[in-house]
C-alpha cells in the first residue's frame, strides 16, 4: 500500500511537472477552438491554397497590407493572424546574428545548431517548435559567384563555378526545405523555406570607392546567361527554392530590385518561380538614397512592386507605400500580388493550418537538435572537405609515440568562432585545431603568435 502511495505521488508530481512547464509554443492561426475561425475561408485546408490566400488578402485594410510588406510584419489580431518575421538566416546552421536578424534566438531549451543542410532544415524546425523563432523563413544559401578573389563574402559560397554553384545551391535548398536528395517528394508543404540570394552579379564589396550598394555591374548578356544565373536558374528549378533576394547592386544601369526583366520575366516566366521575393536589407531605400536612380521616394516603391518584388527588408516600403498609392504610382492590385505570394509561404509553411503540433514536421523536438547522427554528419563533411596540400617528409599524420611536444602558433588555432564563419549559431560541440591536438599530444605550447 504504502509502495502503491509512492507511486502514485511520483505520478502526481510527474504530472504535475508536465503541466506547470511554459508553454513554447509559437503562435499559429486558424485555431480549431475558436470559433472565428471557423468561419474563414482562409483556414478551411481543404481549399487549394490560392484560394485561401484570396480570400485572406481580401479581408485586409490598405493600412493592414501595407504593414505585410516588410521584413518585421505586423500582427492583425481581428483575424487572428500573428505577428511573423522574415528574416532568419541558416549559412553555417541555424543563425544568431547580433543586432540584426532577430528572428532566432538561442536561449531557451536549444543553446547551440550544427551547420551542415540536410541537419539545417531539421534543427530550424526543432527551434521554431520549441518557440524559439519568429518566422521560418532563412535567407540562405549565398550563390553568388565568386570570381574576384577579393570579394569579402566569398568564405559564403562555393566558388567560382557556376556549375558546382548551381548543383550546391539545389543540394542545399533541397535539405533546407524538406525535400528528398533527388527531389519531388516536397509538394506543396515547406519543411522551412530557403532563400537563393544575391539575385544577381553581386560579388563586390569595395573597389576604387565603389561599394555594393552604388555598383553598377557591367554585365553582357553572354556573361550574365554563362556565369552568374545558372546558379539561380538551378536553385529555382530542380531546388524549388521558396525565395530569392534581390541584390543591391544595379546591372547595366538597372537596380536588380527594380528590374521586371529579372524578377517577373525571367524568374518568375522562364524559370517558373512560385515563392516570394525579398530586397536585401534597405535595398529599396538605397535606389532612391544612394543610387538617385529615381526622383522620389514613391517612385523606388512603385518600381520595386511593378518589377515583382513582393517583401522589403527594413522600412521603406511601410513609410512610402501609402503615399505612392495616393500619389497613384501604385495599385492595390501591385501590393495584392506581393501579399499573395507572401502569405502562400506562410501557408505552406502550415502556418494557417491550426495547431502546428498536428502537422507534418510538427513533431520534430529539440531532441533532434545537435542530435548524435547531426554531429557524425558535420563531422564527415568537414573531413571531405579537408584537402591536404602539402605534406614534407611524410611529417602527417603525426607519430604519436615520438612526437613528445608540440609547438601550436596562430591566432585561430583555438577560435571556435573561426571555425563556424559567419551567419552561424553557436556550434554544438565545438572542437578548435588546438584542442584537438591537445588530446593527441601532451606536451602543447600555444601561443597566438600575432591578432586575428
Ligand atoms: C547590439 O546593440 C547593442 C545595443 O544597441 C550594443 O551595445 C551592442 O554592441 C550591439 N552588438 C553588436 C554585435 O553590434
Ligand atoms: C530570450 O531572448 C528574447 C529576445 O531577446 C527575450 O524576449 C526572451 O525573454 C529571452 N528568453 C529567456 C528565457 O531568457
Ligand atoms: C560596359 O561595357 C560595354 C561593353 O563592353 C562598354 O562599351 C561600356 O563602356 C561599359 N560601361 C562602363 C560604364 O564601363
Ligand atoms: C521610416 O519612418 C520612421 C518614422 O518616421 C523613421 O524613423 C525611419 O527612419 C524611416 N525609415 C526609412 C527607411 O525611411
Ligand atoms: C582555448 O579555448 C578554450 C575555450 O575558449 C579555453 O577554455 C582554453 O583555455 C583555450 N586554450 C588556450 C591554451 O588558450
Amino acid at each position: 500500500m504504502k509502495l502503491l502511495n509512492l507511486s502514485l505521488l511520483i505520478h502526481l508530481c510527474s504530472l504535475l511537472l508536465v503541466s506547470t512547464q511554459p508553454t513554447d509554443q509559437p503562435p499559429f492561426s486558424c485555431d480549431s477552438t475558436d470559433p472565428l475561425t471557423k468561419s474563414y475561408k482562409f483556414c478551411k485546408t481543404t481549399l487549394p491554397i490560392n484560394r485561401r490566400v484570396e480570400d485572406l488578402v481580401s479581408r485586409l485594410t490598405l493600412d493592414e497590407k501595407i504593414s505585410q510588406l516588410i521584413n518585421t510584419a505586423a500582427a492583425i489580431p481581428r483575424l487572428g493572424i500573428p505577428g511573423y518575421e522574415w528574416w532568419s538566416e541558416a549559412l553555417h546552421g541555424v543563425a544568431f546574428v547580433a543586432n540584426i536578424s532577430q528572428g532566432i534566438r538561442f536561449n531557451g531549451t536549444i543553446r547551440s545548431a550544427t551547420s551542415f543542410p540536410q541537419a539545417i532544415g531539421i534543427e530550424a524546425r526543432g527551434v521554431y517548435n520549441a518557440g524559439q523563432a519568429r518566422g521560418m523563413t532563412f535567407w540562405t544559401p549565398n550563390i553568388n559567384i565568386f570570381r574576384d578573389p577579393r570579394w569579402g563574402r566569398g568564405q559564403e559560397t562555393p566558388g567560382e563555378d557556376p556549375l558546382v554553384t548551381g548543383k550546391y545551391a539545389v543540394s542545399f535548398v533541397r535539405g533546407i526545405q524538406g525535400d528528398s536528395f533527388e527531389g519531388g517528394k516536397l509538394g506543396e508543404s515547406l519543411q522551412v523555406s530557403a532563400c537563393c540570394k544575391h539575385f544577381t552579379a553581386y560579388d563586390l564589396d569595395n573597389w576604387k570607392g565603389i561599394n555594393r550598394f552604388v555598383f553598377d555591374a557591367n554585365v553582357t548578356l553572354q556573361d550574365l546567361a554563362d556565369t552568374y544565373q545558372p546558379p539561380f536558374q538551378s536553385c529555382i528549378e530542380k531546388g524549388k527554392a521558396s525565395g530569392v533576394m534581390c541584390a543591391y547592386n544595379r546591372i547595366n544601369g538597372v537596380p536588380n530590385c527594380a528590374d521586371y526583366n529579372l524578377l517577373s520575366k525571367t524568374a518568375r516566366g522562364q524559370w517558373g518561380f512560385n515563392g516570394y521575393i525579398t530586397s536585401d536589407c534597405d535595398a529599396v531605400s538605397i535606389i532612391y538614397d544612394e543610387q538617385g536612380y529615381v526622383k522620389e521616394p514613391e517612385d523606388a516603391v512603385a518600381d520595386v512592386l511593378t518589377a515583382g518584388m513582393d517583401l522589403d527588408c527594413g522600412e521603406y516600403l511601410k513609410n512610402y507605400t501609402g503615399s505612392a498609392i495616393e500619389k497613384k504610382k501604385v495599385a492595390v492590385s501591385d501590393i495584392d500580388r506581393a501579399l499573395h505570394n507572401l502569405f502562400s509561404i506562410r501557408m505552406r509553411l502550415g502556418l494557417f493550418n491550426g495547431n502546428p503540433a498536428k502537422q507534418p514536421f510538427g513533431n520534430i523536438g529539440s531532441d533532434q537538435v545537435c542530435s548524435q547522427e547531426h554531429l557524425n554528419l558535420a563531422l564527415e563533411a568537414a573531413r571531405n572537405g579537408i584537402v591536404l596540400l602539402k605534406n614534407d617528409n611524410r611529417l602527417l599524420p603525426l607519430a604519436k609515440t615520438e612526437i613528445t611536444s608540440l609547438a601550436v602558433i596562430g591566432p585561430n588555432a583555438n577560435s571556435s568562432e573561426t571555425l563556424v564563419g559567419n551567419y552561424a549559431g553557436p556550434p554544438c560541440n565545438p572542437v578548435t585545431p588546438l584542442q584537438g591536438l591537445q588530446s593527441y599530444v601532451k606536451n602543447i605550447n600555444y601561443h597566438p603568435g600575432c591578432s586575428t
